[in-house]
């Protein structure tokens, strides 16, 4: 088989053990690897290189990803998956294995209806995709914002200050809420649950009132005010810039900021904020997800090789199982509130 492989969206700590992945055990059962360069702008403008053994040596370790990314939307170009199709063909494509979270995933899923054979690979630090118990680049970023948090504990408590923390996750609060937990944050706030600015602070009050001389505050860059809320900007996101990407989605960020001052108008105590940012997707991975990610690879092909065309590898407990890419990004997984209540153990 011809198999071609591109890696699209933000990209996610993992991506190279893929990449090496499909190519190590392709080649391992004789097949071709081509892949696509800058997601699916290369497949757009047929930007190809072919990926051997030397290729994939010694990338293990590193971030990001050798092919390449973009946020890149064939379906709003003019003749885009006329280009798409062309390009498969012209580099006789049998089977396209795309790495992507719901966006890339997307695409994939519209050009399966069309008829093309794609397999999916569920990547996103957010972890916010369906159909399976975790993404590759989760475990990555969270062991980052974990870290910071506990670098931001010795400084907060040095100078008796409230940090809050921004950290990435614009539907679902998977990164704030593990890292949150694991990092012994005060408080944690997820797009999930609209927070109010007044409980906010009187658990801080009741938490600085009880000894304690310092806080730390993790919240998603989506988390969001309650309506009618200060702060609440009509229940939308807090932006950054108005500017969309090709998939219609705005760039959030901003919302740390916004509560540090509130809280210290409220409530007099020193407080910063301190936006993680893409810190979160940068750098080497963690043994979990090179796991991961090298697991993934190997079953894509091995789906490419069983035809299970349209279809996603997902994690579920410990094994590896097909789930339709249609149900995949058919909806968000977002943190559910059995798991979520166990912050409230932790909230003075
Ligand atoms: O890949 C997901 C993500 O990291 C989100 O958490 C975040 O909102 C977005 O990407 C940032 O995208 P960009 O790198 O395009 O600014």
């Amino acid at each position: 088989m011809n198999i071609g492989i591109l890696t699209g969206g933000g990209d996610c700590p993992g991506l190279n053990a893929v990449i090496r992945a499909v190519v190590r055990r392709g080649l391992h059962t004789g097949h071709v690897v081509t892949g696509f360069e800058q997601g699916w702008q290369g497949v757009y403008e047929n930007r190809t290189v072919m990926l051997g053994r030397d290729e994939v040596a010694g990338i293990l370790h590193r971030g990001g990803t050798i092919l390449g990314t973009s946020r890149f939307n064939p379906f709003a170009k003019e003749g885009g998956e006329e280009r798409i199709r062309r390009s498969l063909n012209d580099n006789a494509i049998d089977a396209l294995i795309v790495v992507g979270g719901e966006d890339t995933l997307g695409v994939a899923q519209r050009l399966h209806e069309g008829g093309i054979n794609v397999i999916g690979v569920p990547k996103t630090i957010d972890n916010d995709l369906n159909g399976t118990d975790v993404t590759f680049g989760f475990d990555t970023a969270i062991n980052i914002a974990m870290e910071a948090i506990d670098r931001l504990h010795t400084t907060a408590e040095s100078h008796h200050r409230v940090i809050v923390v921004e950290v990435m996750g614009r539907h679902s609060g998977w990164i704030a809420f593990y890292a949150g937990i694991s990092g012994g944050a005060d408080v944690i706030l997820i797009p999930e649950h609209p927070f109010s600015i007044e409980k906010v602070c009187n658990a801080l009050r009741r938490r600085h009132e009880s000894g304690r001389t310092f806080s730390i505050v993790v919240v998603s860059e989506g988390a969001k005010f309650m309506t009618g809320e200060p702060g609440d900007q009509d229940g939308s996101y807090i932006l950054s810039s108005m500017k969309k990407d090709a998939f219609g989605h705005v760039r959030l960020g901003g919302i740390g900021s916004m509560l540090a001052a509130e809280i210290e108008k409220r409530l007099d105590y020193e407080t910063r904020a301190t936006v993680l940012g893409h810190v979160q997707r940068g750098g080497t991975p963690t043994a979990a997800d090179r796991m991961l990610g090298t697991r993934f690879g190997i079953a894509a092909v091995e789906f490419a090789e069983q035809e299970k065309f349209g279809f996603m590898v997902a994690l579920q407990g410990n094994a590896l199982v097909p789930v339709s890419i249609s149900e995949a990004v058919g909806k968000l997984k977002t943190v559910p509130d059995d798991l979520y209540k166990i912050v409230e153990s932790f909230v003075a």
